[in-house]
């Protein structure tokens, strides 16, 4: 068994890293440029030898080696710039996406493929359909991530511990991210009953704004994306059916069909088991709808 990570960058590293650190299972790195995954997988193998994680990561330029791996992340692509929005990079990793998914439709057509490459959602999408496999088989981490700042931000407001927060973000991992206050909650408490209208319009604001800020800063973002990859694996490789947010393809799901769009899904051994529909209210529906009008619009530039 091993998990494939295709693309070694900063995101691909600390996804391996993050899914060695739980001992998931056997890593592969690919990438295309030499040296780059054999170098990170030394590293890597090195902090998980001093933690005692029998995980060992492998280093590799060939995409033949991920035959018969049970679980791809396609992380494979250019990441975002300061300045650009998710959607401008919609030409550039088109074609990545398109020959890494036909790769794996070659090697490994039967593995579950969770896609990181932005804009996630079409990314998804164009993966699904190359790979050309189950729709429950393949999806995107996008949610997970926005999820992750969202109670970093409820978190700031309520000073209680980051364990106790439940919270959910849906629709498209960018421009139109729909971070539901009215869906949050400490230990099951309305998060509205701990914070005004005021603080919560504030927290859904930074929530969808704060890659940027970070991408100003750093360049990347990078621990947080690699541990909500690690998230995703671990809930198909122990069956946690963790009910988490996930681009998977819409059959009729929030009336909308033949796009790939963030919702709340329970994640367990066969992927994508049962996509969960909330009734929105009108803001929030509005903001979805615009999500879904974006990613169809992507869909349809696609080279499919
Ligand atoms: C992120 O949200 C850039 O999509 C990436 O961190």
């Amino acid at each position: 068994m091993t998990i494939t990570v295709i693309g070694s960058g900063k995101v691909g590293a600390s996804a391996a890293l993050n899914c060695g650190l739980r001992e998931l299972d056997d890593i592969l790195l690919l990438d295309i440029v030499q040296g780059l995954p054999q170098g990170e997988a030394m590293d890597i193998n090195h902090q998980l030898s001093e933690r005692g994680s029998d995980s060992v990561v492998r280093g590799s330029n060939n995409y033949e080696d991920m035959r018969g791996s049970d679980f791809v992340v396609l992380v494979a692509g250019v990441g975002r710039k300061p300045g650009m929005t998710r959607m401008d990079l919609l030409k550039t990793n088109a074609g990545i996406v398109q020959d890494v998914a036909s790769k794996i439709a070659t090697y490994a057509k039967d593995a579950f493929v969770v896609v990181v490459t932005n804009p996630l959602d079409p990314m998804t999408y164009l993966a699904l359909k190359t790979v050309g496999a189950k729709k429950s088989k393949v999806f995107g981490m996008g949610g997970m991530l926005d999820l992750s700042r969202f109670k970093s931000f409820i978190q700031q407001a309520t000073n209680v511990s980051r364990e106790s927060i439940q919270a959910m973000v849906i629709s498209e991992h960018g421009e139109n991210m729909l971070p539901l206050t009215r869906f949050s909650s400490i230990a099951g408490i309305p998060l509205h009953d701990f914070i005004s209208k005021e603080v919560a319009a504030d927290i859904f604001e930074k929530t969808r704004k704060v890659a940027a800020e970070v991408i100003a800063l750093k360049g990347a973002t990078v621990y947080a994306p690699g541990n909500a990859v690690a998230t995703m694996v671990e809930s198909v490789l122990k069956d946690k059916k963790l009910v988490i947010p996930v681009s998977t393809l819409l059959e009729g799901e929030y009336g909308i069909s033949d796009v790939c769009m963030g919702v709340p899904a329970v994640i367990g051994s066969g992927g994508v088991e049962k996509i969960i529909e909330l009734k929105l209210d009108s803001f929030e529906q509005e903001i979805f709808s615009k999500g879904v009008a974006s990613v169809r619009e992507a869909i349809k530039a696609l080279p499919l």
